[in-house]
């Protein structure tokens, strides 16, 4: 098996004293969309902070193509080709979308002709934003600021995406555009670790699963084994406690 594109070993985090991730180990081969699953409060969120650079680990180490990611900054892991989407399709609002994307070229040696040729890139698979370049991001649906999220990643060319629960608050149809855009992405080569509550549509696109139960992977496998599987289940049923503290947003 070549070796993984992302590889989180053993890794301990959490909150000060607060242990919320235990023990977690988690392999993403190139090239494929790897999901994590969990119920609220599961430790997913948490498991992005900890990749990202944001908050630091207790135990464990985390690489990138090899490379030791855990340690470093945010800026440092982004620079190393990771590129963090976190949760509630966060952007500018007051910004317009040209501004969102060119903050995601912030401190890049780029001249005028190479930032507008990035921007024109990522957004080959956001046809719907191409057109709202001057437009104030506030203005944009839940779907929309989602993919300028999404884009604003884009931007640097990453070559690996971690994307915390990009379905959240989104219409099903408009999950269904985030996720067949997750899809293409994948398609054009590009890494993505992608974290969800959502379980079957989730399933559907990923190569490869992670189930999380109260910060630990209660399982893991191809997406027709973690169908079946009774730790799936149970990891969305009754209290997701379990050994994090339980925090579930209401
Ligand atoms: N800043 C924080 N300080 C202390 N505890 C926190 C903090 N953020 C999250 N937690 C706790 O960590 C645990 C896991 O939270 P996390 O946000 O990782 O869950 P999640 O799986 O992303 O849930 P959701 O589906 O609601 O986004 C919860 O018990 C939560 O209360
Ligand atoms: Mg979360």
């Amino acid at each position: 098996m070549p070796e993984p594109l992302l590889h989180l070993q053993n890794i301990d985090a959490g909150y000060g004293h607060v242990a919320v991730l235990h023990d977690v180990t988690m392999s993403v081969a190139e090239g494929k969309i790897v999901a994590v699953l969990g119920r609220n409060g599961a430790g997913k969120s948490t498991l992005t902070k900890a990749i990202s650079g944001l908050i630091p680990l207790s135990a464990g180490e985390i690489t990138l193509a090899g490379e030791r990611l855990d340690g470093r900054s945010p800026v440092s892991i982004a620079g190393a080709g990771l590129q963090y989407v976190v949760e509630g399709h966060r952007v500018f609002r007051a910004q317009t979308v040209r501004a969102n994307l060119d903050i995601g070229l912030y401190k890049q040696p780029l001249d005028k002709e190479a930032r507008s040729a990035r921007r024109d890139h990522a957004l080959e698979l956001f046809p719907e934003l191409s057109t709202r370049l001057n437009d104030v991001a506030g203005s944009l649906s839940g779907g929309q600021q989602q993919m300028l999220a999404i884009a604003q990643a884009l931007v640097r060319e990453p070559r690996m995406i971690l994307v915390d629960e990009p379905s959240l608050g989104l219409a099903p149809v408009v999950i269904e555009r985030v996720f067949s855009a997750l899809v293409a992405l994948r398609d054009l080569g590009v890494t993505i670790l992608l974290v969800e509550q959502i379980v079957e549509r989730t399933l559907q696109i990923a190569d490869y699963g992670y189930v999380l139960r109260g910060g630990r992977v209660a399982a893991m496998g191809e997406p027709a084994e973690l169908r079946t599987s009774p730790a799936l289940q149970e990891a969305y049923m009754g209290n997701s406690a379990g050994g994090a503290a339980a925090g579930a947003r209401p």
